[in-house]
C-alpha cells in the first residue's frame, strides 16, 4: 500500500537523477523521526563524482516543488547523504485504514504464492515415545511457517513424518510380548508404551536372547508379512497417534498428511535403485554409501549410508525416498524440514546426495533448524517427577499457572478456564517464536506468563485492551462524527508500522523466521500502549474520538492478524 506514495516518488527521482526506476530502492529510515521512506545517495554520488550530502541537498531542492506540483502527498528533506520523504499524515491514515479495512482478517497476506506449493515437514514425533520438548519447537515453528506461507497464497502441505520405523520396533514388539501386563497400557497408554520402550532398549543391550528375538521381529516387520509383529506394530502406532492428536487439537494444529517413515517403505528399493543408477554409490565394507567430499568438503569423512551391511535401510534412506516422493508429487517451490539443529549433519548429507545426483531442485530443500528448549539455568527440562517431560504436562503446568494469574488479576472473568488455556498456550507458543529460531529458548513459567514483558500474554492483553476501548465507544455512542485526521498528526510511526505489516509477513516467510513477526508485533503493541497514554479516545470531541478510534480498530486488526499467524489465540477479555 505504501507503493501508492513510493511509486510516484521513484518516478520523480528517476527523472531528476538519471537513474532508472528499477534502480531506485526506497528504504526504511534508520530513525523514524526523520521520515517514512529514505533514499541513500551513495551510488548516485559515486556516478556523479560528487559528495553524497551535496547530491542529497541538490535533489531535495529539485524534488520539493515537483512533489507538490504532481500532487504527491509527501515532503522531502535532505539529511546528510539521505533523502527522507515524509508522507502526509492525513493521506497515510486514509490509505492505511482503507487497506486494512478492505482486507480485514486477510490484511498482511497476498496472492504472490499462487500456483506454488510449499511442503513443510514438522513436528514428526516418534511412535511409542511421548512428544517431548524437542518436538514442541518443531510443532510451533512449523505450524507458524505453514500459516505464513498460506497467507501469502501458497498451497501448503504440512506433513507429519512420524518416526514409526526402525530396528527399535523389533525390541518394542518383544517387550510387549513379555511385559505388557506389567504396565498400565489401558489407563495411561503413552506412559505405558514409554516404559516398555525404555525397558526394551535396555534389554537389547544386556540380554542376548532378547536381542536375537528383537532382530528377528524387526526382520519380520521389514519383510512385510501380515502377522503378529505387524499387528502389534500397528496397534502401538495407533495408540501413539491418538495421544499426539489430543495434543495437536489442544494447540490447534493440523497436518495435511500423516506419513510416517513406514509410508516410504515401498519406495526404498526404487530410491536405492535410482541413486545407484545415477552412478554415485559405492560399496564400502559391505554397505552401500554415497561419498560426499566432492560436493561438500566438510563431508569427506562422513559419507551417506543408504544400506547397512546387514541389508537394512536407515533413517537417511527413508528421508531420501521422502524427498523424491515429495518432489514427484508436488514439484514444490520449497520443501522445509523443521527439525532441530542436532540433525544438521543428516540434512547436509542428504542435500549433498541430491547435489551429487545433479538434481536441479536441490536448493529448494531446506533444513529449517532451531536451538534447544531449556529450563532456567540452561538445564534440561524434566517433569516434576524428574522424568522425560511430556508436552501435554508442560502445557498443563503453564495453563494452571495462567489460571492463578488470571484469578489474581481478574477474579470476575466469566470463562476463566478457557482464557487460561489461551493465555498458557499463547505464552508457550510466543516464547518459542520470539527470538531467531537458531537460538536456544529458555523456558521459565513466570517469565513467559508476564503481562508486561515481551510475551504472548502481553500481546493478548494489548489486543484485549484495544477491543475493550472499541466496545466502550460503541456503548457510549461516541465517535459518530466525521473523523478529524489532524489529531493523528503525531501518530505517523504507528501508521507506518501498520502499513509495513505485509512486508513483515513476507519477510518472515521468506527467511523462515517467525521471530521477525514476533518482534514486529511487540514493537506495535509497545507503540500503541504508549500512544494510548497520550491520546484519549473516550470523552473527546466526536471527530477526535472517531479518528483515534479508527487507529485503535486498525491496530487491533493488525495485531490480531499477526497473532493468528503465529498461533496465538486472542481472547476478548482477560
Ligand atoms: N522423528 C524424528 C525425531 O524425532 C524427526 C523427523 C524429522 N523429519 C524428517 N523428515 N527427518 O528426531
Amino acid at each position: 500500500m505504501l507503493h501508492r506514495f513510493a511509486d510516484p516518488i521513484r518516478t520523480l527521482l528517476a527523472a531528476k537523477s538519471g537513474l532508472s526506476v528499477s534502480e531506485i530502492r526506497l528504504e526504511k529510515p534508520r530513525d523514524e523521526s526523520l521520515g517514512d521512506l529514505a533514499f541513500p545517495c551513495f551510488v548516485l554520488a559515486k556516478a556523479k563524482k560528487a559528495a553524497p550530502p551535496a547530491v542529497a541537498a541538490e535533489l531535495a531542492t529539485a524534488l520539493s516543488d515537483e512533489l507538490a506540483r504532481q500532487g504527491v502527498e509527501a515532503t522531502v528533506t535532505a539529511t546528510g547523504p539521505y533523502l527522507n520523504f515524509r508522507i502526509e499524515r492525513k493521506a497515510l491514515a486514509r490509505e492505511v485504514f482503507a487497506a486494512v479495512g478492505a482486507a480485514g482478517s486477510r490484511y498482511g497476506g497476498s496472492d504472490e504464492g499462487a500456483g506454488k506449493t510449499i511442503v513443510i515437514d514438522f513436528s514428526s514425533p516418534n511412535i511409542a515415545k511421548p512428544m517431548h520438548v524437542g518436538h514442541i519447537r518443531s510443532t510451533i515453528i512449523g505450524a507458524a511457517l505453514q500459516r505464513l506461507h498460506q497467507a501469502l497464497g501458497y498451497r501448503t502441505v504440512g506433513i507429519n513424518h512420524i518416526g514409526d520405523w526402525g530396528a527399535q520396533f523389533g525390541g518394542l514388539v518383544v517387550a510387549i510380548r513379555r511385559w505388557k501386563d506389567e504396565v498400565q497400557l489401558e489407563q495411561d497408554p503413552v506412559r505405558g508404551l514409554l516404559e516398555l520402550y525404555q525397558r526394551s532398549k535396555q534389554a537389547v543391550e544386556t540380554d542376548e536372547a532378547f536381542r536375537a528375538e528383537a532382530i528377528a521381529a524387526y526382520q519380520e516387520l521389514e519383510s512385510g508379512k501380515e502377522g503378529e509383529v505387524r499387528r502389534l506394530w500397528r496397534w502401538v502406532t495407533e495408540i501413539s497417534l491418538r495421544g499426539f492428536d489430543a495434543t495437536y487439537r489442544r494447540l490447534g494444529i493440523h497436518h495435511d498428511l500423516v506419513r510416517g517413515e513406514s509410508f516410504y517403505e515401498p519406495f526404498l528399493e526404487p530410491t536405492i535403485e535410482r541413486v545407484t543408477q545415477s552412478g554415485v554409490t559405492e560399496v564400502s565394507q559391505g554397505a552401500l554409501v554415497v561419498m560426499l567430499g566432492e560436493v561438500d568438503k566438510g563431508l569427506k569423512e562422513t559419507p551417506c549410508l543408504l544400506r547397512q551391511t546387514n541389508g537394512t535401510t536407515l533413517y537417511a534412506t527413508r528421508d531420501l525416498a521422502g524427498m523424491f516422493h515429495r518432489w514427484g508429487e508436488f514439484q514444490f517451490e520449497r520443501c522445509l524440514y523443521v527439525v532441530g539443529a542436532e540433525q544438521k549433519l543428516h540434512f547436509r548429507q542428504l542435500k549433498a546426495v541430491l547435489k551429487r545426483m545433479q538434481l536441479e531442485w536441490e536448493p529448494r530443500v531446506e533444513h529449517v533448524d532451531f536451538g534447544l528448549l531449556l529450563g532456567p539455568g540452561r538445564v534440561k527440562l524434566a517433569s516434576r517427577k524428574g522424568e522425560v517431560l511430556v508436552l501435554d504436562e508442560l502445557i498443563d503446568e503453564v495453563v494452571e499457572e495462567a489460571l492463578r494469574v488470571i484469578e489474581a488479576k481478574n477474579p470476575d472473568l466469566p470463562n476463566k478456564q478457557q482464557v487460561a488455556e489461551a493465555v498458557g498456550i499463547g505464552a508457550i507458543v510466543f516464547n518459542d517464536l520470539k527470538r531467531e529460531r537458531i537460538r536456544d529458548v529458555i523456558f521459565d513459567k513466570n517469565d513467559i506468563l508476564s503481562f508486561e514483558g515481551d510475551t504472548g500474554p502481553y500481546l493478548q492483553y494489548t489486543h484485549a485492551r484495544l477491543g475493550a476501548i472499541e466496545r466502550k465507544v460503541a456503548e457510549r455512542g461516541e465517535g459518530g462524527g466525521a473523523p478529524d485526521w489532524t489529531v493523528l498528526e503525531h501518530s505517523g510511526p504507528i501508521l507506518m508500522r501498520l502499513a509495513r505489516f505485509p512486508d513483515a509477513v513476507r519477510s518472515a516467510a521468506a527467511h523462515c523466521e517467525p521471530s521477525e513477526l514476533s518482534t514486529f508485533l511487540i514493537a506495535l503493541a509497545r507503540d500503541v500502549s504508549a500512544w494510548l497514554t497520550d491520546n484519549r479516545v473516550l470523552g473527546e470531541a466526536p471527530s477526535t474520538t472517531a479518528a483515534r478510534l479508527a487507529l485503535v480498530r486498525n491496530a487491533r486488526v493488525v495485531l490480531g492478524n499477526g497473532m493468528e499467524l503465529l498461533g496465538l489465540a486472542h481472547p476478548s477479555e482477560m
